[in-house]
């Protein structure tokens, strides 16, 4: 079945993708990406470090409604794989469907682990921003891969990675490193 993977840019460098899918754990390898907004501008195709993990249908695209994030779990059914996955409404770097505007998101800040959790307080529909966290402040740009936007955290929030197939929507990567974890290829902590 033909995949989407929204713009045209977006489809050619994930075409190139080196995923080395496991069937159980994680594979670190790098990917290209493609960053629709850049410093350098639209389109420019970004070298990432992502740790690829069980694909797993995580929502369908009749299901999402702009503004309107979604709980997930991903990549594993632990509390520090909480996500998000969210319909923007606008084209996004790593977004998939027809208007490449869904994404999907860590909810752990890479500061020190703040909840982002509570979608109703720090989704920020009219920037496209998730933020403040309730610990520091510091707020993610959703449209940018997560990058920080201002606050403590200095690295992105971890985006789940996803493909469009037909009428549905899977997860396949993490692309960063989730908050507690030492290596992307950790496997969920025992509870
Ligand atoms: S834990 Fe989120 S800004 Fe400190």
């Amino acid at each position: 079945m033909q995949k989407e993977h929204g713009s045209p840019t977006d489809r050619a460098c994930l075409s190139r993708r080196r995923f080395l899918l496991a069937t159980g754990g994680a594979t670190a390898t790098t990917i290209f990406l493609a960053a629709q907004f850049s410093r350098t501008g639209i389109g420019e195709e970004l070298l990432a470090e992502v740790a690829a993990y069980e694909r797993k249908k995580v929502a369908s695209l009749s299901d999402l409604k702009v503004d309107t994030p979604v709980s997930i779990f991903y990549p594993f059914d632990d509390l520090n794989s909480l996500s998000f996955i969210v319909k923007l409404g606008v084209p996004a770097s790593g977004g998939v469907g027809p208007s490449s505007d869904i994404v999907a998101f860590s909810t752990l800040c890479t500061h020190v682990g703040g909840d982002l959790s509570k979608m109703e307080k720090t989704y920020l529909k009219e920037h496209k921003i998730l933020g403040p966290c309730p610990l520091h402040l510091t707020t993610f740009d959703l449209r940018r891969h997560g990058m920080v936007v201002a606050g403590h955290a200095t690295q992105s929030l971890p985006q789940v990675v996803l493909e469009s197939d037909g009428k549905d929507v899977y997860a396949t990567g993490i692309l960063g490193l989730i908050y507690g974890k030492h290596d992307s290829a950790d496997p969920p902590e025992p509870i």
